[in-house]
């Protein structure tokens, strides 16, 4: 995710963008830059790092005069941070400059036949090949030209671009990512959101996939894909400025859960073609997936959580033998490792200190490694072997939502590639996973949607003092999830359990009225943990299940259900954590908590 922005009016443009990437740095603050006409050519400032880094070094926009422009505030997907990948990108001959929120998907592609032209490219982005191909395309018509990529390009866009041959205007066109465009008094602007927008005009048209907009000072033009021109209707908007930045929603922890049907999407999309699992960045021969002996999955907090979902996976599909570790313990157990071993560390932030000591300690005794990691340039995507990315863009929220389900999603897909690779299920059960992954994403949206239900739910328990989770296999890994989200957000003392182990002792702790939430998705365990359920509410255990659609026996057993939609088995996860993240999400919202911002935690833990 990044934020793009561009102006063009009475006023000096750059000051205009710079405030507009201030509103925008939720989507992406690893470096900016922006790129303005001066009245003979299109000059640009890059800076690497957050925002203020760039407005200093541009006197928050006086050294760069001018009154139309473009901006950029990256959150890295191709190429780390760097000045070089920071947008604007130009064509070579510095007439054209681009910025880019979205994926390229066949950037690859393209920037061969490019090159093959003699294109020089000075970044690692996707982006870059959108500068040249519009550079080879040109004949002096923008409109045309940019119809003519749109045929050509892959993936998900929102483009802000200005050509120094059209300096009177600047043009924008989204496919599958968010642009707006915002209708002032004194000028005119392009933006990612509405929060760039709002301090000069409250006028504002939402494009459309496949739209272009063409600005000038005083007025907007609007044309589909085949250079038609075409009417819009302005919408006027009366949130509050300090929402705005939250899309609507009251916390960025629900922003982010709503985001989770996209984010599964990215991380799942460019990795399926032909129906087959592509995993380029893996860089392991099939000879080298056979010969892992046995897989190390080593992480911290809900990402360690989404490692024990792995471990049945892999073990379950792929036959191979996972251990799961948290980080913290990790190191200071001496693990025996070894050059056929593979290690996971899985990480949103990539900078989680006992998750780096750990790559070092299983790089140091010769094991491979792989980071599955959400930052781009992270210190664990760095020091990694290989690196495998989740698309999940910035979170923001301390509690993570779509970057756990992003993580899941990655998982799932090795596990099928190797299960497929040493030869441990068919091509047509590889089929049925893939058609079961791509319809995750609906499904999330499905259960998104039932959020009221829950929140009625979530009310009764704002005053609980105690709360059990419950599950076996992949479900009991579904609760410690379930568990540590209620707990960090709501302050709720709450233990995940395996619904068999109970009766060993914590059982005694149930009380008249105790709420357990039992998630049973696992089939073939459907009996054994009904049969808790049932010792828990003879206990006088209140019982919310959480169960796929169809098992409707567990009604007799439960005093609330809760379903989810018929997935693969493996999968179940990725859907019965969506109503135990809305019912932690309510529960906090009702006891008043900060629910972005609990406190004692931070978003990235650097210290061991
Ligand atoms: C819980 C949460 C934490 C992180 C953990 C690891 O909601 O966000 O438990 O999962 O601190 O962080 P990363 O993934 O950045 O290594």
């Amino acid at each position: 995710m990044c934020g793009i922005v561009g102006y063009i009016g009475e006023s000096q443009a750059a000051p205009i963008l710079l405030d507009g990437l201030s509103k925008l740095e939720y989507r992406g603050y690893d470096s900016a830059g922006i790129a303005v006409y001066d009245g003979e050519n299109i000059r640009v400032q890059k800076a690497v790092g957050r925002l203020k880094v760039l407005s200093e070094l541009t006197h928050d926009g006086a050294t760069m005069p001018g009154i139309s422009g473009i901006g950029h505030t990256r959150w890295a997907t191709h190429g780390a941070p760097s000045n070089d990948n920071a947008h604007p990108h130009y064509n070579q001959t510095e007439t054209i400059a681009v910025v880019h929120n979205g994926i390229i998907e066949n950037y690859l592609k393209l920037r061969k036949r490019l090159e093959q032209k003699e294109y020089q490219f000075l970044s690692e982005t996707d982006t870059e090949v959108v500068a040249h191909l519009l550079d080879y395309y040109y004949k002096g018509d923008p409109v045309e030209t940019i119809t003519k990529i749109m045929h050509r390009v892959e993936g998900s866009y929102a483009l802000g671009i200005i050509f120094k041959d059209h300096p009177g205007k600047v043009y924008a066109v989204r496919k599958d990512s968010p642009l707006i465009v915002g209708h002032g008094k004194d000028g005119n602007l392009i933006a990612s959101d509405v929060p760039a927008v709002l301090k000069y005009t409250r006028e504002v048209y939402f494009i459309q996939n496949e739209e272009i907009a063409v600005l000038t000072k005083e007025n907007i033009g609007f044309y589909n894909v085949d250079g038609e021109e075409i009417q819009k209707e302005s919408t006027t908007i009366d949130w509050d400025i300090n929402a705005a930045e939250k899309g609507g929603y009251e916390h960025f922890m629900l922003k982010e859960m709503y985001e989770q049907p996209r984010t599964v999407r990215d991380t799942l999309n460019p990795r399926i073609k032909d129906n087959k699992i592509v995993i380029e960045e893996l860089g392991m021969s099939d000879e080298e997936i056979q010969a892992i002996r046995k897989i190390h999955i080593v992480a911290c907090g809900s990402a360690y959580h989404t490692g024990v979902t792995a471990k049945y996976i892999f073990e379950g599909m792929a036959r191979i033998p996972v251990e799961v570790d948290l980080a913290s313990e990790f190191r200071y157990r001496n693990p025996i490792l070894g050059e056929e071993e593979l290690v996971i560390i899985i990480s949103q932030s990539g900078e989680t200190a006992d998750s780096l000591a750990a790559l070092r300690e299983a790089k140091a005794k010769g094991a491979k490694t792989l980071g599955i990691v959400n930052v781009v340039g992270s210190s664990i995507a760095r020091e990694a072997d290989k690196v495998m990315y989740t698309w999940a863009g910035p979170e923001i929220a301390v509690a993570t939502t779509k970057a756990y389900s992003a993580q899941l999603v990655a998982e799932y897909l090795l596990a099928v590639k190797f299960a497929q690779v040493r030869g441990k299920i068919t091509e047509e059960e590889v089929g049925g996973f893939l058609k079961d992954l791509q319809k995750l994403p609906e499904q999330i949206e499905m259960l998104l949607g039932n959020q009221e239900k829950i929140q009625h739910f979530a009310n009764r328990y704002i005053a609980a003092k105690d709360v059990f989770f419950v599950g076996r296999g992949i479900d009991y890994a579904i609760s410690m999830e379930g568990s540590l989200k209620l707990k960090e957000i709501s302050y709720i003392h709450s233990e995940a359990y395996a619904a068999g182990e109970l009766k060993h002792g914590t059982i005694s702790l149930i009380e008249e009225g105790t709420l357990v939430a039992a998630v049973v998705t696992q089939e073939e365990l459907y009996k054994k943990t009904i049969s808790n359920i049932v010792e828990l509410r003879s206990r006088g255990a209140f019982v919310l299940a959480v169960t796929n659609a169809g098992n409707q026996e567990i009604e007799k057993a439960a005093d609330y259900v809760l379903y989810i939609p018929q997935t693969n088995k493996y999968f179940t996860n990725s859907l019965a954590i969506i109503p135990l993240q809305l019912f932690s999400y309510y529960v906090s919202v009702g006891k008043g908590c900060d629910v972005d911002k609990p406190r004692n935690l931070a978003k990235s833990v650097t210290v061991e």
